[in-house]
């Protein structure tokens, strides 16, 4: 080794310990993080870095208890039918996960008798395991050493590298860069390293307003050091979503139940209860509503505003309306629900909105 190499190794031992004896006063406690030596249970593990996926560790942490009451263990987990599982989901978005979640839950009952394989190439076979999942379970699960980036951490790595080039075209020389820092051995504390970090991107490291002045890594930072640390990382303007448009039927019974309907299994929002609505359209011009395919001849009454919802790929706004049948229609895949039980039913956040809006505007 040479000595300048000598020297880096050295400094890169200093920084990680400085790192993980922050975490160990300043680490946020969660229901899935165990506080000793143990390794938390691989399930929780699992379960917890699914749901903090595009959600953050607020919101998550009271989906994770529940979900975990009712579900306690993978076998739990695999058994359960989906619409329950997808109903323990709602509210959290990205519904593929959930899907995902249970297909693993069942694959790993199946083809390894409940038990997480301990490979991240193994791992990373299983439905919505990849990188970054995969090296989380390994770390923080079983110990071993590998390489956790996410947003935070690409954030820290950024900022401690003084990297320019903007995102996210400098990826994966941010991984690599993250690579060198992370722990090679179980001694150097790989879960923990790895919580430390992010921990440090969600409470110090801030994409705003980083407190670079409370940082264990200060000493070493080149971000701080060029003053660029509010600055990076630099991100490519995104294209700007584009909006979408329909209407969406609030259809009430005689007696006063709204119906809901079955959206088709894969795609948007698969497998999930909806109001029916006319198609979402990005052309010009509002389509005519056509009573969502339904067998329908009573005439709809739009409600006055909108109701706007932002998904991965577009921008979606809805006009209500109103339909009071005058005679119960049956066909397949309705229910009729009655409006305080709606609950019941795995409704992803946009129906949410509209059922909201229908309540407040009739
Ligand atoms: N974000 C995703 N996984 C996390 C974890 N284990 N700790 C803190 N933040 C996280
Ligand atoms: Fe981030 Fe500032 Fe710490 Fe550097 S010193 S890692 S910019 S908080």
């Amino acid at each position: 080794m040479t000595d300048n190499k000598k020297i880096y190794e050295f400094k890169v031992t200093k920084l990680r310990k400085r790192l993980l004896h922050w975490y160990d006063s300043n680490g946020r406690s969660m229901p899935w993080r165990v506080r000793s030596n143990i390794c938390p249970n691989p399930y929780h593990v699992w379960v917890s870095e699914i749901m903090l996926q595009q959600t953050t560790v607020n919101t998550v942490i009271p989906y994770f208890i529940r979900f975990t009451k009712k579900w306690p263990t993978v076998f739990a987990l695999a058994q359960a039918p989906l619409d329950d599982v997808l109903c323990g989901w709602q509210g959290l978005g990205y519904y593929a996960r959930a899907r995902n979640l249970h297909r693993c839950a069942k694959m790993i009952v199946e083809e390894y008798n409940g038990v997480f394989p301990r490979e991240i190439e193994l791992l990373k076979k299983l439905p919505g395991i990849g990188d970054y999942t995969s090296a989380a379970i390994n770390s923080i699960a079983f110990g071993k050493p590998a390489n956790v980036v996410d947003g935070n951490v690409e954030r820290v790595i950024a900022r401690f590298f003084s990297v320019k080039e903007p995102l996210p075209g400098v990826k994966s020389t941010l991984k690599n860069l993250a690579f060198g820092l992370a722990p090679k051995t179980v001694a150097g504390r790989p879960g923990d390293y790895a919580q430390a970090l992010m921990d440090l991107g969600a409470t110090i490291c801030t994409p705003r307003k980083p407190k670079c002045s409370a940082c264990p890594l200060l000493k070493y930072c080149m971000g701080a050091r060029d003053g660029l640390a509010s600055v990076l990382p630099i991100k490519k303007k995104r294209e700007k979503k584009p909006w979408r448009k329909g209407t969406a039927f609030w259809i009430s019974s005689t007696d006063g139940k709204i119906l809901l309907r079955k959206r088709p299994d894969s795609g948007l929002l698969g497998g999930m209860m909806e109001f029916p609505s006319t198609p979402w359209s990005d052309e010009p011009g509002s389509p005519t509503p056509i009573n969502a395919g339904l067998p329908i001849s009573d005439i709809p009454h739009t409600l006055p505003g909108t109701v706007r919802h932002v998904f991965t790929h577009f921008r979606l706004e809805l006009n209500v309306a109103h339909l009071r049948l005058k005679k119960n229609i049956h066909c397949d895949k309705i229910v009729w629900c009655a409006p305080d039980h709606l609950s019941m039913y795995a409704l992803p956040s946009v129906m949410k909105k509209i059922a909201h809006h229908a309540t407040n505007n009739l």
